[in-house]
């Protein structure tokens, strides 16, 4: 973010978050009257339940849950240590600057691909990789938010799993095994997107269009809004109002490949804040960067043609990194 200090600096530096009109929201484009399911998950194993979230993953690629089991006082506490984070003295912040930080499992940076844009995102974000060998650099990790992102991170493993295998059960994936496992879900990553509050929020954008690279995202907002996601038209926008306790989950690009179009990773994104500061917190699904992704045997057993080809995930992720944040235009990369 520019530095808040000199003046003729600042203006220089909020030129470049200025973006050209065609790319900013319009709100003639915001249908006001739609929104995204909202499933009540206290019994996961209710027929209705399994049927509307894979309904919802086929239509909209998003829906919020409640009563999902993950305590509130552990998403209130993530959000909190999040703020604590960003709100740290600029030293005690930028000692984890992706390339300078302690330990490559937690990198801070900004806007989403600097080198590829050329109008940067008013966004910075933190990113905390937490698969089975990352937590063994915890002692690394920001003591004033580490405690809340593992638990936050070790609360919602019950629900991947369980989210994972309803939307796989019903593309005939019976059992989610170690291989399935790799292929899905042994790389989370949690991030702690922060958006200061914009002088100007018209003008610029907190996130760009662009859909989510992992099997499945849940998403944790705070009671702020400005999060979006693609209407079915493929032109207009539809609001998610934040929900007190909810969790927001899409599908992500791996999981559309995976059921072959089945699934649906919808574009998304997230305007600036003129008042507030906005958090989110959000936990990306991953598979292990060696993992080989394609349309699964199941589900092209009866002769279905497969619409993607198979990629490394290494190959995948680099490529949507390479460039500036394009809706949907990664999953060309793999498309036949
Ligand atoms: C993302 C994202 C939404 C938000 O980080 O990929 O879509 O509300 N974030 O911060
Ligand atoms: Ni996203």
């Amino acid at each position: 973010m520019p530095p808040r200090d000199q003046n003729s600096q600042e203006i220089i530096d909020f030129v470049l978050y200025i973006l050209p009109v065609e790319e900013r929201l319009e709100p003639s484009k915001i249908l006001p009257h739609e929104s995204i399911p909202v499933i009540d998950v206290s019994n996961w194993d209710d027929p209705k339940v399994k049927e509307s979230i894979c309904e919802a993953a086929g239509k909209w690629g998003f829906f919020q849950i409640i009563n999902h089991g993950v305590p509130s006082e552990v998403l209130h506490a993530v959000k909190e240590a999040a703020h604590r984070f960003f709100g740290l003295p600029n030293e005690e912040r930028n000692k984890f600057w992706a390339g300078n930080s302690p330990t490559d499992t937690v990198a801070l940076k900004t806007s989403f691909a600097p080198h590829a844009e050329a109008v940067l995102e008013w966004r910075d974000f933190l990113s905390f990789r937490c698969g089975p060998h990352d937590l063994e650099s915890f002692p690394s990790w920001p003591p004033v938010c580490r405690d809340e992102v593992v638990k936050y991170m070790e609360s919602a493993k019950p629900v991947i799993r369980k989210l994972l295998e309803i939307l796989l059960k019903e593309i005939k994936v019976t059992e989610i095994d170690k291989a399935r496992e790799y292929e899905l879900m042994t790389a989370p990553v949690v991030y702690f997107n922060y958006y200061p509050r914009c002088p100007n929020p018209d003008l610029t954008a907190g996130v760009l269009p662009h859909s989510d690279i992992t099997s499945i995202s849940l998403l944790l907002q705070d009671d702020n809004g400005g999060f979006y996601v693609r209407a079915t038209d493929g032109e207009s926008w539809i609001h998610v109002p934040p929900i007190d306790g909810a969790l927001v989950i899409n599908i992500g690009d791996v999981l559309q490949i995976m059921s072959n179009d089945r699934y649906k990773s919808i574009e998304h994104r997230v305007v600036a804040n003129g008042s507030k500061d906005r958090v989110s917190v959000p936990i990306f699904v991953n598979p292990r960067p060696d993992a080989i992704l394609g349309p699964l045997p199941e589900v092209l057993e009866s002769g279905e043609q497969p619409l993607y080809k198979e990629v490394v995930y290494s190959d995948y992720f680099k490529y949507h990194l390479s460039k500036k944040h394009e809706g949907k235009k990664s999953m060309e990369f793999v498309r036949i």
